[in-house]
């Protein structure tokens, strides 16, 4: 099997699965509430671990159970009014634009997209910064790279003009926490998210969120927050607890934060440098073999694009085409035109494969996956 669906999945390194099973054995053995409080101190690791990833302290981080639920957590932590704008990009992710456009029906706010560069390659900063000064929005809200391709979005220059103008501003960073280098100070971000089972290789079922400083003390905190995230101090008052911990909830799945806490050191002991280095190389190389087969038209845009290789392939319809590489032990998915409207319509396809190795993959699954489609190219299904 070649798993290069990592942008998916990525695969649990064995210390992350041991882990877990060791807690979970635990809580079988003596008890669940026991068995967290025996781990206390390796479950503060996953806040600690994190924290040493993205470059902020333990208390800007809240655990989730996915970055989609880091990401409506976040969207409801902000007092939307009627005419407020969202000032988004043409490439962000599907799930953050159904968010947006449910917002814009409960709350009648107004959700702008940015242009793109002529040609495709990211979002026009400058248009970008133009439409922030004018329009004001209550948000700016971008994904640094989308699901649907290897895109890489300038995540630091637009914080840049947020943190000039005093915007707030949320990354989606979900493809690329454990596959570059993330500082949040860098970025400029008030709130990113992301999940762990990615790049990460942490377990599924897992997210968090970061929660800056300026965010917390501005007495941000999300529509309904439990009795883990806030004091009841009277009858008729609660108050948010100080730090990002009041976007979490009492419950937790311990063992899969231990996971995730596990994946994180696990990361950093391989380094993010390399990381960083070898992961989006693969991709580059995969790129090149592909672009070379007849047939083969290699959709990812922008200077230098991430590890999620996608393409489309004549002749084929997507579901035989996903079959024909399953069947042939490498692990991929699909993106259809539903998951990029803007993209996918700009780009004139309405699905996609999409390949992505990690670091673990090597050159030569890289040149076999590339051989596969060369194959399949010829065959047409
Ligand atoms: C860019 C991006 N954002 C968000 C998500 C959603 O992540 P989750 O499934 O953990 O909610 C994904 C998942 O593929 C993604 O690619």
């Amino acid at each position: 099997m070649i798993h290069f669906n990592n942008a998916g999945c990525g695969l649990l390194a064995r210390p992350v699965l041991q882990a877990m099973l060791d807690h979970l054995e635990l809580e079988a053995r003596i008890g669940g509430y026991e068995a967290s409080a025996a781990r206390a101190e390796e479950v503060r690791d996953f806040h600690a671990s994190i924290a040493e990833l993205i470059g902020c302290a333990p208390g800007n981080i809240a655990f989730a159970g996915s970055a989609t639920h880091a990401y409506t957590k976040a969207l409801s932590a902000i007092a939307f009014e009627p005419g407020d704008v969202i000032l988004t990009t043409r490439n962000d992710f599907i799930s953050n634009q159904i968010a947006f456009l449910a917002l814009r029906r409960r709350h009648g706010v107004e959700i702008v997209h940015a242009p793109d560069l002529p040609g495709g390659g990211g979002v026009d900063i400058d248009a970008m910064a133009a439409l922030m000064r004018s329009r004001r929005p209550r948000l700016v809200a971008v994904t640094h790279v989308p699901t649907n391709s290897g895109l890489v979005q300038p995540v630091a220059e637009i914080g840049r003009h947020c943190r000039e103008l005093d915007l707030l501003y949320l990354v989606d960073a979900c493809q690329t926490v454990g596959q570059y280098e993330i500082d949040v100070n860098e970025i400029g971000c008030d709130l990113l998210t992301a999940t762990c089972r990615k790049f990460l290789r942490g377990p599924r079922g897992s997210g968090f969120l970061y929660v800056s400083d300026r965010v917390l003390r501005a007495g941000f905190e999300p529509l309904f927050i439990d009795m883990y995230g806030a004091r009841w101090v009277e009858p008729g008052r609660y108050r948010p607890v100080e730090t990002a911990a009041r976007f979490e909830e009492w419950e937790f799945p311990y063992a899969t934060l231990l996971g995730c806490a596990a994946a994180v050191r696990y990361a950093l002991d391989v380094g993010l440098g390399p990381i960083s280095r070898r992961t989006p190389a693969l991709g580059d190389r995969l790129r090149d073999r592909l672009a070379a087969i007849p047939g083969v038209r290699v959709l990812d845009r922008g200077p230098r694009p991430a590890a999620l290789v996608t393409f489309e392939i004549s002749g084929w319809d997507a579901e035989p085409f996903k079959q024909a590489m399953d069947t042939r032990g490498i692990n991929s998915a699909l993106s259809f035109r539903e998951f990029a409207q803007f993209d996918f319509a700009d780009k004139d396809v309405d699905w996609a494969l999409r390949l992505s190795p990690h670091y673990y993959n090597t050159e030569a699954e890289v040149d076999a996956v590339a051989e596969t489609v060369a194959d399949l190219a010829d065959k047409q299904g």
